[in-house]
């Protein structure tokens, strides 16, 4: 299924029926309308406008196209803001309140504005939740987007309070979990309780922490509060969001997508690109500028998937070249039809582009859509027919998702944790997770992004990258499971309110591995020492912990023979990052003892089963040959994968 991102109210109505007819003709199925669309639904206090929306659905569903409506809210209009001025945030970093002209100008703390969403999003629903042209909604846009989960303004200020009184039972026992005793920090009442914004110097962790947890709560709340009053009055359409990563919302994104039917995302592998690989050499950006990291989209994908654990949409795909990143530049020729299959490899029902007509006006008059202003087809154009052909020759969405037999455990508890205490400035969440779902992928291996609370009896090999908070009902699940766990560095490292654990780490996982790191050293980004692991030498790297290896297999050392990885039954620990090589070589051992198969190929091709369908995709320059058995049945393509090619084959197993 293919759907388009469309904004009706940017062009005179009389484009309408011919855009609509010129969907039908590219063989779109869906629009997405409404987003950002409140001046023009309530253009004056208590003065509602659906006649021109009306008319857009109509004229949309005439053709035969179906209706994804969505929720204005991340727009809030200017008569609204100068009803109620403390709608706008306050920028945690500098105190001053962010202005009205742009989006995502509301605090998730003003109740002004909860209230005000909730009836705008009533009025829609209610007007339009058994309309039989459209079929589901889309909450708001990109929650948190710009950073903006965190508001350092009064409401936020008072919600915290609350907050903090509704999880602690007393000052004094909010004084002592945070450690306020620390530099005079402790507090008298709740009421005297600051944000932990614009102190002279670092403000105690604990306390930030907690200030994560109230604002992700902020956020979870007025998200399912939307959904609530969505499903009230539209039980029968679908309810989706457009996330994005959650390194980006730093907001628990498991949460706000359970109230939800189906999780969606927005890809832009190149912008992503650009930004991701912003201090990388030419080089390095060079081979992927046009195409995107072979790993950056499915990173994402998989997680978006992981979050309800079904398939997803990609709710707006990058057509052309972009406005946002630091270059924009434009795909190699067929990325478009390669980054839709790929999607749909990965999971996906439903590829949307974003945006039907680039808009010769604004913020984005420089990205690039399907048409150009005149109306001409852009490149977008037949490499989304032709990704249309082969998904539905393929049936690719008939395909049950692949069930996944190694999993990475994911959580916003360690990136907050990471971001809060930095440590060395090398270690970062985000890069570590990465490093191992990367090289994972390079290894043909199919990923699922599970939280603690997951279920964990399909996996025969699970990650905890960086998961420093656990707690004994983890642990529990960990011993009851027969699979076999990888913990990186830093694992169960800190107490559930951000205290080194007396017993020293890794806290309550010594119950799974009799261990304990006497102390934690941080490297310079450049600067690796020798990690020695089956006899081949390796990059020990940023992070590194000294261990008490106790009654522990030592698997790996340092270059002075010290233990750095440990193994104890099914459970591993690693007391240090490392580098690709050893990633790749150990992932693929841990893999293969566990029965996991493994495609070693190039380092620039992907492989990824879902169904009965194995699929190749070469990101490099030149065609890539696939060792492959010559008895293979080729669905798409063959052994010979071109430049920026596919190829599919039937399964075998
Ligand atoms: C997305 C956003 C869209 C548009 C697009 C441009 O992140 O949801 O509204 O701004 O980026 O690439």
């Amino acid at each position: 299924m293919f759907g388009v991102c469309y904004y009706p109210e940017h062009w005179p109505p009389s484009q309408w029926e011919q855009d609509a007819q010129m969907m039908i003709e590219l063989g779109l199925t869906y629009v997405r309308i409404g987003e950002f669309a409140w001046s023009r639904l309530e253009p004056n206090p208590d003065e509602l406008d659906f006649a021109w929306l009306d008319q857009a659905i109509l004229t949309l569903n005439n053709a035969g196209l179906k209706v994804v409506m969505c929720t204005p809210t991340a727009t809030p209009p200017k008569w609204l803001i100068d009803q109620h001025p403390d709608i706008l945030p306050v920028d945690p970093n500098t105190g001053s309140t962010r202005t009205f002209g742009s989006r995502r100008h509301y605090d998730f703390s003003s109740v002004q504005f909860l209230q005000q969403s909730l009836r705008i999003t009533r009025e829609l629903a209610v007007r339009y939740g058994n309309h039989i042209g459209v079929v589901g909604w889309q909450t708001d846009n990109e929650l948190c987007c710009h950073d903006t989960a965190l508001s350092g303004s009064n409401n936020a200020r008072s919600a915290f309070q609350v907050w903090c009184a509704n999880n602690y039972s007393s000052i004094e026992k909010l004084n002592s979990n945070w450690g306020n005793v620390f530099w005079s920090m402790e507090y008298r009442d709740f009421d005297e309780i600051e944000l932990p914004l614009l102190a002279v110097t670092e403000t105690s962790p604990a306390h930030r922490l907690a200030y994560r947890r109230f604002s992700s709560d902020q956020v979870v709340k007025y998200h399912t509060l939307m959904v609530k009053e969505i499903r009230q009055h539209a039980p029968n359409q679908f309810i989706t969001h457009n996330f994005i990563p959650m390194n980006e919302t730093a907001v628990d994104n498991f949460a706000l997508a359970a109230p939800l039917d189906f999780t969606s995302y927005d890809n832009y592998p190149l912008g992503r690109t650009d930004l991701m690989l912003t201090g990388a050499s030419a080089d390095q950006l060079g081979r992927y500028m046009r195409t995107g990291h072979p790993d950056f989209a499915t990173y994402y994908h998989d997680q978006t998937r992981g979050l309800l654990n079904r398939s997803f949409w990609v709710m707006e795909q990058q057509p052309g070249p972009v406005n946002w990143a630091d270059n924009n530049p434009r795909p190699a020729p067929g990325m478009i039809r390669f980054w839709t299959i790929e999607a749909f490899a990965h999971g996906a029902d439903c590829v949307c582009y974003f945006r039907w007509r680039q808009a010769p006006f604004a913020q984005e008059q420089m990205h690039a859509g399907i048409l150009r202003p005149d109306n001409s087809k852009t490149e977008a154009w037949p490499e989304a027919q032709q990704a249309m052909l082969e998904v539905s020759k393929l049936d690719i969405t008939h395909q049950t998702t692949q069930s996944a037999s190694v999993a990475i455990i994911t959580g916003v508890e360690g990136l907050w944790i990471s971001d809060i205490e930095k440590q060395g400035e090398a270690y970062d969440f985000n890069s570590v997770q990465f490093s191992y779902y990367s090289a994972l992928r390079e290894l043909g291996v199919t990923v699922d992004f599970i939280s603690v609370d997951a279920d964990f009896s399909p996996y025969a090999l699970i990650i905890a990258p960086s998961l420093p908070i656990i707690d004994s009902a983890f642990v529990e699940k960990c011993k009851n499971s027969s699979a076999e766990f990888v913990f990186g560095p830093r694992s169960g490292a800190k107490t559930s309110e951000f205290g080194y654990p007396t017993d020293l780490p890794p806290g309550l996982l010594q119950t799974l591995l009799p261990i304990r790191v006497l102390s934690v050293e941080t490297l310079r980004e450049d600067f690796a020492e020798v990690l020695t692991w089956n006899g081949r030498q390796y990059e020990s790297c940023h992070w590194r912990e000294q261990l008490d290896a106790a009654n522990t297999e030592v698997i790996a050392t340092y270059h002075n023979d010290e233990p750095a990885i440990v193994r104890s039954g099914q459970f591993t620990y690693l007391g240090t990052l490392t580098n690709r090589a050893f990633l790749l070589d150990f992932l693929q051992q841990q893999c293969e003892h566990n029965g996991v198969r493994t495609y070693r190929f190039d380092k620039d091709i992907r492989v990824v089963q879902r169904g009965a369908l194995m699929f190749a995709f070469n990101y490099s320059e030149q065609p890539q040959v696939l060792p492959i058995a010559a008895n293979t049945q080729w669905l798409l393509g063959n052994a010979t994968v071109e430049s920026h090619g596919i190829a599919v084959w039937r399964a075998t197993e």
